[in-house]
C-alpha cells in the first residue's frame, strides 16, 4: 500500500468512494451524492500542512483521508478534524488504520496538537477504528442530525498528539 498526496486525477475515485458511504446514511451528514464537478476544488482546498491523502493499492485508490481545520478560528489552529473513507472493495485490509497511523505519525511535523473525528454514534465500524488508534470519546452531541426522520447522535472522538 502506498500513501501519497491526492491529485485532481484521483477525484473520480475519491468521489465514488464517498458516494458509496453517503448512501449508507451512516458515515456523513451529506445525504445526496456529490459530483466530481461540484468537488473539483476539493483537493486544492487542502494545503501541505492540512493534506488530502490517498492510499493506493495496485494503482487503484483504495481509500483516502483528509486533515482539515476543526474550526477555522485562531485558537483552534492546532486542532484538526480527520475523515477517512475506504472503498468497499478494499475494506478490512488495514487501509483506514494505515491512513490514520500516518496522520498520527506526521501530526507534529504538520503542527497538529489534537485530532478529532466527528462520527455518528451509529457508525460502529468507524468508532471501533478510531478507538483502536487511541482516540477517546470526548463528547456526544445528542440528536443533532436528522436522517430520514430519525434524530442521530454525533460522537466526538479525540486524541492529543
Ligand atoms: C470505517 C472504515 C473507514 C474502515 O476502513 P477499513 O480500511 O475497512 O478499516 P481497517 O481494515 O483499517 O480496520 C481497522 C479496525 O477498524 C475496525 N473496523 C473496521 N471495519 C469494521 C467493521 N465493519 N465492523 C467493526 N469494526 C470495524 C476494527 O477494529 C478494525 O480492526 P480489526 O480488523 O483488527 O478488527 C470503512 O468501513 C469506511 O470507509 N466506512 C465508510 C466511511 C466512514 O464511515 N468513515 C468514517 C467517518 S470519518
Amino acid at each position: 500500500m502506498k500513501i501519497r498526496d491526492a491529485a485532481d486525477a484521483d477525484l473520480p475515485s475519491i468521489v465514488a468512494i464517498y458516494n458509496d458511504a453517503v448512501r449508507t446514511r451512516r458515515s456523513t451528514a451529506q445525504l445526496d451524492p456529490v459530483t466530481v464537478e461540484e468537488r473539483r476544488n476539493w483537493i486544492r482546498e487542502h494545503s501541505p500542512d492540512r493534506p488530502f491523502w490517498v492510499a493506493e493499492i495496485d494503482d487503484e485508490v483504495a481509500g483516502w483521508l483528509t486533515i482539515k481545520p476543526f474550526i477555522p478560528r485562531c485558537a483552534y489552529q492546532g486542532t484538526v478534524e480527520l475523515s477517512v473513507y475506504v472503498s468497499e472493495k478494499f475494506r478490512r485490509r488495514g487501509v483506514a488504520r494505515a491512513l490514520l497511523q500516518e496522520a498520527i505519525a506526521r501530526a507534529r511535523s504538520l503542527g497538529v496538537s489534537a485530532m478529532v473525528g466527528l462520527i455518528f454514534a451509529h457508525n460502529e465500524a468507524s468508532l471501533k477504528l478510531f478507538e483502536q488508534l487511541g482516540f477517546k470519546r470526548w463528547g456526544l452531541l445528542p440528536g443533532v442530525a436528522q436522517i430520514e426522520g430519525a434524530e442521530r447522535d454525533l460522537a466526538i472522538l479525540g486524541r492529543r498528539v
